[in-house]
């Protein structure tokens, strides 16, 4: 498995919407392989292909605790079938966007369709946590970022600030 280099903002690649999987090979298994050691070595709960580059419909996540064995699902064209319960706001983070937080309301229940490393069609309902990380890979899916839910000026003081850190480094 390796480590693979994750894209940040303002890499224009991250605003792109990603294209279906059409079959679960080798190649997609191996990413998804790739991507679960990039998540975990980052260390981060979701990753989303496009963060590596690859603008495909797939994404990883564990959002298991410390200390508890690891709960890796990998979801191939993932989509929501339904939100419910209430909102919950959560205090995202994004590997894409370093040192930012923002408080996000979402719905805290998500039913999921999408398929699995196995090529197998799976549903899951997810709550808490869980619930959160799919809405924010998905979104990633759709070239939706956690600065999209900022108002237009705090959204560019961030964008200005990862450009000028892009350019310094340059
Ligand atoms: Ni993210």
């Amino acid at each position: 498995m390796s480590i693979l280099p994750i894209i940040k903002l303002p890499d224009p690649l991250l605003r792109q919407v990603s294209d279906p999987i059409e079959r679960v090979d080798d190649e997609v298994r191996k990413l998804a392989d790739d991507m679960l050691a990039t998540m975990y070595g980052a260390p981060g709960v979701g990753l989303a292909a496009i963060q590596v580059g690859i603008a495909r419909r797939m994404l990883v996540l564990d959002v298991g605790g410390e200390g508890e064995p690891d709960q890796p699902l990998v979801m191939i064209n993932p989509e929501i079938i339904k939100l419910g319960g209430a909102m919950r706001s959560y205090e995202e983070g994004c590997l894409s966007i370093p040192d930012v937080r923002i408080d996000i309301e979402r719905p805290s229940s998500v039913e999921v369709r999408y398929i699995d490393r196995d090529g197998e069609l799976r549903t899951l309902n997810a709550t808490g946590l869980l619930a959160t990380a799919v809405q924010h890979e998905i979104d990633h899916l759709n070239g939706k970022l956690i600065i999209d839910f900022l108002s237009r000026l705090k959204r560019d003081i961030i964008v200005r600030r990862f450009k000028k850190q892009a350019k310094d480094l340059a």
